[in-house]
């Protein structure tokens, strides 16, 4: 397998790799993400991707032995990523589209990882494949609003699994493209509370981050969405 930007037909590997370095540890995870090159189907890493993937390095500890799901996931940079510290995880994209499911199992292929299950799951649909997920306690999203037509759609589908996981929490990265956006109202009609955290709390305020330059001078930023409290 060629890496680090290299090509093989249409496929360029792209290798993360998330560290820490205390006085008496050295600790580091690395991550290869095979993007599809046909802009047709292309499916790349979004900048929003290293940053949530940056916030899971940190939370490495906790994931461990946790269930994540990730929806919406792409070519899975997160989900591969917490697969990789100890969590069981499903990875999920559209169900219209098996392109987007095929780049989801590329990247389990390409690190190994022969547990993670791959689910077509739609935005706002309630399908068998959603109603039959086990017991989960972190959902991720990365640059899963983008959209405006598709935010309503992700928050119902999250309001639907946090009522079915109460104590689950949908960890979330978003890119900021126009200041007229907002889920605020969203959020108050699905009953769902949000937190933002700062990046510079898990050390993601750089515009290289894992050794990728994609976070670059994107405003990209964090959420925590959980149920409000006294409505499960
Ligand atoms: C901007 S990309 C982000 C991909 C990846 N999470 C990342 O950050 O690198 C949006 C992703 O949402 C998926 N998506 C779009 N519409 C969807 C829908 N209605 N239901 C489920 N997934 C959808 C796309 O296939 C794509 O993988």
């Amino acid at each position: 397998m060629e890496q680090d930007g290299a090509e093989s037909s249409s496929i360029a590997y792209k290798v993360f790799t998330f560290e820490e370095s205390t006085k008496n540890n050295q600790e580091s995870v690395s991550v290869t993400i095979p993007e599809v090159l046909d802009p047709q189907y292309g499916m790349y890493v979004w900048p929003c991707a290293v940053v949530l993937a940056q916030y899971l390095w940190t939370k490495r500890e906790e994931l461990q032995d946790k269930t994540v799901l990730e929806l919406g996931a792409g070519v899975s940079l997160p989900g591969v990523l917490a697969a990789k510290c100890g969590a069981k995880v499903i990875l999920s994209d559209n169900a219209q589209t098996p392109l987007c499911l095929e780049n989801c199992r590329r990247s389990c292929e390409v690190n190994s990882l022969q547990d993670v299950e791959v689910l077509g799951l739609t935005w706002g649909e309630v399908s068998p494949d959603l109603v039959l997920l086990p017991k989960l306690d972190v959902i991720l999203g990365s640059d899963v609003f983008y959209e405006p037509q598709d935010f309503e759609d992700v928050l119902v589908t999250v309001a639907f699994l946090l009522r079915r996981n109460p104590s689950a929490q949908f960890w979330t990265t978003y890119q900021e493209r126009s200041a007229d956006w907002s889920i605020e109202a969203l959020l108050h009609r699905w009953k769902l509370n949000c937190v933002d955290v700062h990046l510079e709390t898990f050390d993601a305020d750089k515009p290289e981050l894992a050794g990728s330059t994609l976070p670059g001078n994107h405003s990209v930023l964090m959420m925590i969405i959980t149920l409000k409290t006294g409505d499960v």
